[in-house]
């Protein structure tokens, strides 16, 4: 079986999907807690593959559910499934080496953002092939934002019209994740964290409120909402 979707698209997507989900409470690991029935994972593999650009997606699955995430994704689209680390950077990184010859942008995609539209894929791919290094979807701060001491004491407020909150897929040009990766030292959260250490300039793009990162239980319960109203 090819492992491949659209043959002529110029995209890999990395899935980490190997967490397990504490914030969420107790269960199985995130990516197979379901919504709307299906699991986080389907969820977010489904619009990946609805993407026109995307060539191939390679999955970092919980060690012990390798096998079953194969099975899974099987009737949902054509996927690579790699075993995970245990820091998502490890995840990652073991996704990243099982991308075949191809590709020449790599997009990074937690699976728990299980309802990002194929359209932001698109976009943050295009400013990657319209030759950004590095792209991140980013929405602004809504909230406003205190710097806090000891004790809970207010040190000051921070100017929100400079902060961004960053979401997934965040995309690379190939030769720039994969060098980013190579010199990787501490765990960082976010890819695009990697290749700021390498002095690469990233760029933001509109984010989407559907890309909502499902960590915690309320979290899931929007995700449910979103989903019903047709997300
Ligand atoms: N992830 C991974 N490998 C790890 C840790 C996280 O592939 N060792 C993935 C998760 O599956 C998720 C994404 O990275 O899709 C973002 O991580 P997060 O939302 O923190 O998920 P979990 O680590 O599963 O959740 P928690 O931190 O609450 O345990
Ligand atoms: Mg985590």
């Amino acid at each position: 079986m090819t492992a491949q979707l659209n043959p002529r698209g110029d995209v890999a997507v990395l899935v980490p999907a190997a967490g397990a989900g504490v914030r969420l409470g107790p269960g199985r690991p995130k990516a197979l807690r379901l919504l709307g029935g299906e699991p986080l994972l389907v969820h977010a593999v489904r619009r990946l593959a609805a993407a026109p650009s995307v060539h191939t997606i390679v999955v970092a699955a919980p060690v012990a559910e390798v096998a079953a995430v194969r099975d899974l994704l099987a009737p949902v689209a054509p996927v690579i499934v790699v075993a995970g680390g245990a820091e998502r950077q490890a995840s990652v990184a073991a996704a990243l080496a099982a991308v075949p010859a191809g590709p020449t942008i790599i997009l990074v995609h937690d699976a728990a953002r299980a309802l990002t539209p194929p359209e932001l894929v698109e976009s943050v791919a295009a400013a990657v092939r319209d030759g950004r290094d590095a792209v991140i979807p980013v929405l602004p701060v809504v909230d406003t934002i205190k710097e806090v001491g000891a004790g809970e004491v207010v040190l000051g407020t921070v100017d929100r019209s400079a902060l961004r909150a960053v979401q997934t897929p965040q995309g690379f040009r190939r030769a720039v994740l994969s060098a980013a990766h190579a010199a990787a030292g501490d765990s960082l959260t976010d890819d695009a964290g990697l290749v700021e250490k390498q002095g690469v300039t990233v760029s933001c793009v509109p984010g989407s409120e559907y890309a909502v990162k499902i960590t915690r239980p309320f979290d899931l319960a929007l995700a449910e909402h979103l989903l019903a109203a047709g997300g």
